[in-house]
């Protein structure tokens, strides 16, 4: 199987995390979120031991709340003693209401508004990830203007292409994140800081990408950053304390991606980065990693019901779903691959090629084509694989489609995390 959280019962029917997928269709409705609360722990505690055991005490992740933002996930996180990287007032605040204490997060966004930034200062964010020098010195402003004090990383673009597709390369130098250092800003803007009385420089932040399998683009990256912190130490004397390589380590969605094993990456990049320090002649900072996909993507599947099962002669097959593009826009974004199951007959003959469709009025509302599945029928449960990451958080409710329910499974026990939209919710704020 693709992950080991999924499997097939005696019933010839799909498991995951240990449960009958059709049952919980059956009892919850579908389109279904179904999170395994327990993957998402363990794939955080790899994260956490290969990070302390490779970089030292101190060195942790951050999950990426651009991946998956409920209450729920950062009552997860504040258990296992992690902290996030939020984008939104929106992220901090889900946050907030779940618990967790915002001195444990991020701040990012290329473009904090004086709202965003004043949320930020009065609720107590531990660090902000300030983007360039106009977001730096409205941050200075503001904190001037209320007495206080503000820990900051800076954005840096390094430079790198990561070899992954072109909508989430964020590290080149002309990308809309960070400042550059080939252009001389970065340096600009780190003096800049030097000079502002409220903030509190304590290192740098860089991000190279998404999805990507190894850890060159990662170690290039660091390369980079080290040298550019061994170069403003030699300029102003600074030295910084803290690197952030961002997120970005892929995800196996099908069978011919690799397995990854984030512990050994981790452990390849450390090695690499450790020795790239001692050859520049600079202490270590400490390191964070902000990953994202590679917490929670395998940790979630979504099951639809098959609605129309319909042939075009002599073309193709189409089986229709209850959901598509509003709760998964993926495949519509960024013709990203999926596994998809018949869930209701997972152990019977795939012999049916079809693309498997939503049900919006649009001809790219789809889930995933020319998949060879067992051939469904109308009330079959379909389950799409690995959809715990960047689907919930860019759901929306395109021709008025509710979001699904997320269902947290933990033991062999599912509860209700996230329950599902209603018409009624849809029209709350019309006036
Ligand atoms: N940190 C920063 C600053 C980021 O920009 C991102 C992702 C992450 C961390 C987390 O990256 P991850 O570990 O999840 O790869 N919507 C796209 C992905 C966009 C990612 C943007 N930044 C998708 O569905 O593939």
């Amino acid at each position: 199987m693709l992950h080991k959280n999924i499997g097939i019962n005696k019933e010839g029917r799909l498991t995951f995390a240990g449960m009958d997928v059709v049952s919980l269709a059956e009892k919850y409705g579908t389109p279904l979120m179904l999170l395994d609360e327990d993957r998402i722990r363990e794939n955080i505690r790899v994260y956490k031991k290969a990070m302390t055991e490779n970089f030292g005490e101190g060195c942790f992740p951050l999950f990426a709340s651009k991946a998956l933002c409920f209450k729920g996930v950062y009552r997860i996180a504040k258990e296992e003693g992690i902290g996030m990287d939020a984008v939104s007032v929106g992220e901090l605040y889900t946050a907030e209401a779940a618990g967790f204490d915002l001195k444990k997060a991020y701040f990012h966004g290329n473009n904090k508004t004086d709202a965003d930034i004043a949320f930020g200062v009065e609720h107590g964010v531990g660090t902000f990830v300030v983007d360039n020098a106009d977001e730096l010195l409205a941050l200075d402003k503001h904190l001037e203007k209320v007495g206080k004090k503000q820990r900051i990383l800076l954005r840096i673009s390094p430079g790198i292409d990561p070899h992954t597709f072109q909508a989430v390369v964020t590290g080149s130098v002309d990308s809309k994140f960070g400042t550059p250092i080939a252009t001389g800003q970065a340096e600009e803007i780190t003096r800049l800081a030097l000079s502002l009385k409220n903030v509190e420089l304590v290192g740098f932040h860089c991000h190279v990408g998404s999805q990507i399998f190894d850890h060159e683009p990662f170690v290039d990256a660091a390369d980079i950053m080290l040298r550019f912190i061994a170069y403003i130490r030699a300029q102003t004397g600074f030295t910084a304390k803290e690197l952030n390589l961002g997120g970005g380590l892929g995800v196996r969605y099908v069978e011919s991606h690799p397995h990854i094993d984030y512990a050994e990456v981790i452990g390849e990049m450390a090695a690499v980065i450790k020795a790239r320090a001692a050859e520049i002649g600079i202490e270590l900072p400490k390191m964070v990693l902000e990953p994202g996909r590679s917490l929670v993507a395998d940790a979630g599947m979504t099951l639809y019901t098959v609605g129309s099962v319909k042939t075009i002669t002599g073309y193709k097959n189409y089986v229709s779903i209850d959901g598509g593009m509003p709760d998964n826009p993926r495949f519509a974004l960024y013709q990203s691959p999926y596994t998809v199951y018949n869930a209701s007959r997972a152990a019977e003959e795939a012999d049916f090629p079809c693309s498997v469709v939503g049900r919006c009025c649009e001809s790219g509302d789809i889930i995933q084509e020319n998949v060879v599945i067992p051939r469904p029928q109308r009330g079959d449960t379909v389950a799409v694989a690995v959809t715990g990451a960047y689907n919930y958080s860019m759901a929306s409710n395109y021709n008025r489609i509710p979001r699904p329910l997320i269902l947290l499974i933990s033991g062999g026990k599912e509860k209700v995390a996230v329950r599902r939209e209603t018409n009624e919710d849809m029209i709350a704020n019309e006036v």
